[in-house]
């Protein structure tokens, strides 16, 4: 079948909800396609925050909102698309809270705010109390609320339908996208004015991570696979505290509210490193600080973790502000946080790469302005780039909306000033009914698990926390072993209806083209800035790398970089210190 809508949205996470609801403000017909049932989103595992200088707690401003966001980027966000965000964070909590968000409030009635790491007051005193959360279930409130207003105001849903392909014509333009419904296996043609990507991160790659099965990263090798260039892969970031072994998040708003990290010794490990802000330093420090602990014999029982000790904060804070995590923590481990510390290590959490954006949301395919009429992206799939090469906690939830809703702005407006249909190539969907075809048609393989295991084996020893140039090349060379496994997996599963093996078969050679795209990245930038650390270029080297990268593929292993510069505004780089 063949569907049309002005916008058409791929992903119903928060950054696709916001956009498809100021699309369809603007008067453009809209309709979100997602793999997912949109309250199944990865936005709702976003637990601690959303990052806005209200100063509801203590004096804040957007500017030193603004600085930490620079600063905590290592200099390689962009401050023109950072000053956009922190400006407009206030006004966003409104609106949220204004659509329904059950924000906590604190004793005067005020929105409740607590300290994440690396926000602090004037420029680098002092943490500041500055995200605003609902108890630590506040990309769940967001998320539920946003859907809600989508569904009031009309949005249309296609639930369950999976987008392998965009669709380029020979003028290479965007006519829209190609989606599996996975419920009868039918493939259909989405033909639209406008498209936006919002299809979420990649932490799927790498063993251990925070995100949800579906953060498979489809929609940016769809992007690369259409021989556009993603920006800044190498930049992954490991929050410090998921739950040992399982990587289950456990919210930096547990340090927010008073939990302290240890070491083997029951020592309080981050003052040493970051004296000013302690437990509440940024997450590509804290990550880096407990593997060094580890890596000096003081994880816990000579493990490869340490202690969350939670144990002084009290129930009232646990049992009211950090219930989610209480209960993680009680059940995943059977660990009481009330009596005894969490075993923690840092967890694969966030893509700060991505497909390459303006701040409203248009895709950028070279310079800065080099825009491709049409096409959108927003969210963690997008690079803005707002986090450069360490996002502050609380501003993911907050890039979200205000770029979600940029976007869908942006969108209506070129719809609005005369935006027709593209062309429709030939045969829109014969490259997805001949990679599925392909797929089902082979009966001797190996099953797409051992692939995957595989992958995100190498991945987390080879290119987590700390890389060099020995285990990117491994795991470069994995990859392209990896590569042809991929593209010989069998599935058993033959049938059309919820044929989710082959959705995970399609699932595998997307994650080879991403994974490829952080090695690779990760191993050109011989430097070590924000989450990337390179033992053996240690040090940050602004002459040849305050640039961002541009990587290119021919989805068969071949990949060349360019390079894109950075918006410096306001804040010159200075060595960070914590
Ligand atoms: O720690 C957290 O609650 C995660 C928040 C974030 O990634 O922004």
């Amino acid at each position: 079948m063949t569907f049309s809508h002005d916008v058409v949205i791929v992903g119903a996470g928060g950054a696709g909800l916001m956009a498809a609801l100021y699309a369809k403000e603007g008067g453009a017909d809209v309709g979100v396609v997602s793999k997912l049932h949109p309250l199944r989103s990865h936005t709702g595992a976003a637990q601690g925050g959303i990052g806005a200088a209200l100063g509801n707690m203590e004096e804040d401003s957007w500017l030193w909102h603004a600085f930490d966001t620079v600063k905590g980027s290592d200099y390689v966000g962009d401050q023109d698309a950072i000053e956009t965000m922190c400006k407009d964070a206030p006004r966003t909590i409104v609106e949220l809270e204004h659509y329904g968000v059950p924000f906590s409030r604190n004793k005067e009635g005020k929105i409740s705010q607590r300290r994440f790491g690396g926000h602090t007051r004037n420029f680098g005193e002092a943490p500041v109390r500055r995200a605003c959360h609902a108890a630590d279930r506040t990309g769940h409130t967001i998320l539920h609320t946003l859907y809600d207003q989508c569904l009031k105001n009309d949005v249309r849903f296609y639930d369950e339908f999976q987008v392998l392909d965009l669709i380029m014509n020979d003028d290479d333009e965007c006519a829209g996208v190609v989606a599996y419904e996975i419920l009868t296996g039918e493939i259909h043609t989405f033909h639209a004015k406008t498209v936006c990507f919002a299809t979420g991160g990649f932490g799927r790659a790498f063993k251990t991570t925070s995100n949800a099965h579906a953060g498979t990263g489809d929609g940016m090798s769809i992007f690369l696979r259409n021989g556009l260039p993603l920006e800044d892969m190498e930049f992954v970031q490991f929050h410090p505290t998921g739950l040992y072994r399982l990587g289950i998040l456990i919210t930096e708003g547990a340090r927010g509210e008073g939990g302290i990290l240890r070491n083997s010794d029951g020592e309080r490990f981050m003052e040493r490193y970051a004296p000013t802000v302690k437990d509440l330093a940024p997450r590509d420090l804290v990550s880096q600080c407990i593997y060094q602990e580890i890596r000096q014999g003081r994880g816990i029982k000579g493990k490869e973790y340490v202690h969350l000790d939670m144990t002084h904060v009290g129930s009232e804070i646990l049992e009211k502000k950090l219930p989610e995590i209480t209960m993680f923590s009680r059940t995943y481990l059977g660990v009481d946080p009330l009596k005894e510390p969490i075993p923690v290590a840092p967890t694969a959490h966030y893509a700060m790469g991505g497909i390459p954006t303006d701040y409203d949301g248009r895709v950028e395919i070279g310079q800065r302005g080099d825009i491709m009429p049409g096409l959108y992206a927003a969210g963690e799939c997008a690079c803005v780039s707002v986090h450069g090469a360490n996002r502050l906690g609380t501003n993911s939830l907050l890039e979200l909306v205000v770029f979600g809703r940029r976007a869908g702005m942006a969108m209506a407006k070129e719809v609005k000033e005369g935006k027709d249909f593209a062309a429709m190539p030939d045969n829109p969907e014969q490259r997805t009914r001949d990679m599925l075809d392909t797929i089902l048609s082979r009966n001797d393989g190996e099953p797409v698990v051992n692939v995957r295991n595989d992958l995100q084996e190498t991945m987390m020893d080879n290119v987590s926390v700390f890389r060099n140039d020995e285990t990117l090349t491994t795991a470069l060379d994995d990859l392209q072993e990896l590569r042809e496994r991929a593209n010989n997996v069998v599935v058993r599963d033959k049938g059309k209806k919820f044929n989710t093996e082959l959705m995970d078969a399609v699932e595998i050679q997307f994650m080879v083209d991403y994974a490829e795209a952080v090695a690779a990245s990760a191993h050109h930038r011989t430097e070590s800035r924000g989450a990337h650390s390179r033992e053996d270029f240690p040090k940050r080297n602004d002459d040849d790398w305050l640039q961002h990268t541009l990587f290119h593929s021919d989805g068969k292993g071949n990949f060349e970089f360019g390079r894109k510069e950075v918006a410096i505004t306001r804040f010159q780089p200075k060595e960070r210190k914590y």
